[in-house]
């Protein structure tokens, strides 16, 4: 992702040249016309929803999802469970069979590039009822049962290819199937090819596909970084037509996926992304351990049918299909590009400083060729993706960008929120359980704990207001790390007392327990991996996730399905007012931190 000065500076020559073949076909129609377009808005258009509570359609979408899903995919799961032999408390069963107290999941992805990515997806996996394996551990079918799916950054990647996809199985979703091609991690993202004429023709073609837009918007290292991950997480590009100059998924729109068959069905999760504004009127507290944006930031998050910020400083949403929009009278439609959006949450790229001119020879060349196809205003920044504010003159008492007319957005754990929970804290969505997969890199690939104290921090200290209560974690890694609470599933919030969700972590957090070599603590950075590479992370992630060591028995919970399936179902239980019992008492003791 980062170049040598070497190879930037002979592209950068290169690409002087080719900037004046670029403009001259920018007039013409090409295969790459896509991008957003304007209408007038229709009558009753609202721009701007203020609250806190979910949108109309999101709270349609998880009624049908409770109706019509949830009964038989919670009956499946629980079949699962009791298919390991463990006998469930009686009240685990009654809740899991019963129509009007099923539980609330919500699952949640970290970002950490294609690491995160793969161990996200090999979580997913292990709760999938599609894979038989899954289901004989006794976890198999908690995905089906899922209302809501968060991801940021590499986690944000799985989120959307798993939604563009209509949601394959975790081997299709990697490896391709149908027309989609799997994630192509051949190429890297922006250095596709060593050769110098196949990089070039490569870099002008993301280039182009972005000309419609550029055109009416503001356009950044954002866009051609969206058109880069389309060639690995949407449907549109197969390994054959990687370096193809056809449309390579442009114009396929996140508020499209409502139409695709498993979100018509409503199996599918409710997706969302998150993002971080990189604010220059902000100053706070930076998280330690190398974040960028400071903790006191508002977070914003995207999702299948709004753009918008939860925090009680803003509690303003716009519709997801007319991102782009600033006023009730001319609509803007397509601007939400599924991958522009992937490649928001994502977008690294304002922690190199390219927006200064100098350190923008030396850290990527992408920011520099945008800036020169595409001449625009200086003040305008080259490093972050840029949405027209439609919260523009929105809380301007406590908003602090109200009174810009762009949002500079960029990776959402760039706080050092590195789990995307604060989309399952917003109290109308009455999350019951949070299942938290987190790869975040603390220490050498692994995560031990950090992001879930940043969260906890930012809850304390900023944002408590209008959100749910989060469930309390150690306030320093010593704890997290001399307890091994990420190298093994820790349910934290388990206190009787405990309002809000209780949280299930499962981290990326040791090598394997039987000794093998570690294969999931690959560098962030790492963009290009074998099939076999990834088949491994994704097994050795099926082992963390279903607590079983397939080497030896011994190494195995045998107990670990019915203990998820107690956490899963323990805030319903306490609603009835229940007591824990039975294998859920011991499966407490040996999960739960209480600090
Ligand atoms: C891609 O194809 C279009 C025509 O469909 C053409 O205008 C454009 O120059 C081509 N781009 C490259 C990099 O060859
Ligand atoms: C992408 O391809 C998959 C697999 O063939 C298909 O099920 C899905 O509908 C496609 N998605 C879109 C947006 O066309
Ligand atoms: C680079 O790619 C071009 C176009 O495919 C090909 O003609 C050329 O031989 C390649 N150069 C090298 C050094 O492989
Ligand atoms: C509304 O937004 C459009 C597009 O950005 C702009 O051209 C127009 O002037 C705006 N209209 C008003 C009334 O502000
Ligand atoms: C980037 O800018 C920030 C803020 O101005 C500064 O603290 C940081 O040192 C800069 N990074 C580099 C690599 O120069
Ligand atoms: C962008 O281009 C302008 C001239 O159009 C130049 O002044 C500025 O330094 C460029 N910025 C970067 C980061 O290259
Ligand atoms: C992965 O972990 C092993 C030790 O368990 C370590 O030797 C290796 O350096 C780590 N890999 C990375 C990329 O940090
Ligand atoms: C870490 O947290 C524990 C418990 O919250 C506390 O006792 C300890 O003093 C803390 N250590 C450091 C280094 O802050
Ligand atoms: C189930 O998961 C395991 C572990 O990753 C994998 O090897 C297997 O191929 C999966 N089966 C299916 C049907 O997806």
């Amino acid at each position: 992702m980062i170049r040598t000065p070497s190879r930037v500076a002979l592209l950068g020559t290169m690409f002087r040249s080719l900037t004046v073949i670029i403009l001259l076909v920018l007039s013409e129609s090409s295969i790459a016309a896509f991008g957003p377009s304007f209408q007038r808005c229709p009558a009753d258009f609202q721009l701007v929803r203020r609250g806190q509570t979910v949108s109309a359609s999101e709270a349609q979408y998880i009624e049908q999802k409770r109706k019509k899903v949830l009964p038989a995919a919670f009956q499946a799961y629980l079949k699962s469970v009791k298919s390991t032999g463990v006998t469930l408390p009686e009240y685990v069963e009654t809740i899991l069979e019963c129509g009007d107290q099923l539980p609330t999941v919500g699952i949640t992805t970290s970002g950490g590039g294609y690491r995160a990515a793969l161990f996200g997806a090999g979580v997913l996996n292990a709760l999938d009822a599609r894979n038989s394996s899954s289901v004989k551990k006794g976890t198999g079918g908690l995905l089906q049962a899922a209302t809501h799916l968060a991801g940021l950054s590499g986690g944000g990647w799985l989120v959307t290819s798993l939604a563009q996809a209509n949601l394959p199985t975790i081997q299709d979703l990697v490896f391709g199937a149908g027309n989609f091609g799997g994630w192509i991690p051949d190429f890297d993202f922006f250095d596709a090819s060593s050769n110098t004429t196949v990089q070039a023709t490569y870099a002008e073609e993301l280039l182009q596909e972005i000309a419609v837009k550029a055109q009416h918007f503001p356009v950044s290292v954002g866009d051609v970084w969206g058109r880069a991950l389309a060639r690995h997480f949407s449907n549109g590009t197969t390994l054959a037509t990687f370096f193809a100059n056809t449309s390579q998924g442009g114009g396929l729109l996140f508020s499209d996926l409502v139409n695709l068959p498993t979100f018509a069905s409503h199996e599918h999760p409710f997706p969302i992304m998150v993002t971080d504004l990189d604010s220059k009127h902000i100053t706070g507290p930076i998280f330690p351990g190398g974040n960028f944006i400071p903790l006191n930031t508002p977070l914003f998050e995207i999702n299948l049918f709004e753009f918008g910020s939860y925090d009680d400083v803003l509690a303003a949403h716009t519709p997801l299909q007319n991102l782009g929009t600033t006023n009730n009278s001319v609509c803007v439609t397509g601007f939400d590009e599924a991958m522009y959006l992937a490649g928001t949450t994502s977008n690294l790229w304002n922690e190199f400083n390219v927006s200064d001119a100098i350190l923008a020879e030396s850290t990527t060349d992408f920011s520099v060729l945008v800036n020169e196809t595409y001449p625009q205003s200086p003040a305008l920044r080259l490093d972050t993706s840029n949405f027209p504010n439609p919260f523009h003159g929105v809380a301007p008492d406590t908003f602090a960008d109200s009174h810009e007319t762009i949002l500079a957005l960029c990776d959402g754990g760039e706080d050092g929120q590195i789990s995307p929970l604060q989309p399952m804290l917003v109290k109308d969505r009455n999350i019951d359980v949070i299942i938290t997969i987190d790869a975040t890199n603390d220490a050498n690939g692994f995560a031990e704990g950090a992001s879930l104290i940043a969260t906890q921090e930012r809850m304390q200290q900023f944002f408590q207001g209008g959100l749910a209560t989060f469930p309390t974690v150690p306030s320093n890694l010593t704890v997290f790390i001399a307890e091994g609470l990420a190298t093994r599933p820790t349910f934290f919030g388990c206190t009787p007392t405990t309002a809000g969700p209780l949280l299930v972590y499962i981290a990326n957090g040791a090598p394997p327990r039987d000794g093998a070599a570690p294969l999931t603590n690959t560098t962030t950075t790492q963009t290009i991996y074998t099939a076999p590479e990834m088949q491994g992370m994704l097994d050795q992630t099926f082992v963390v996730a279903t607590q079983g060591a397939e080497v030896d028995g011994a190494l195995e919970d045998r107990e670990w399905g019915a203990c998820l399936a107690c956490a899963v179902v323990d805030r319903a239980r306490a609603r009835q007012g229940v007591e824990r019992s039975g294998v859920c008492e011991t499966c407490f003791s040996r999960y739960c931190w209480e600090g």
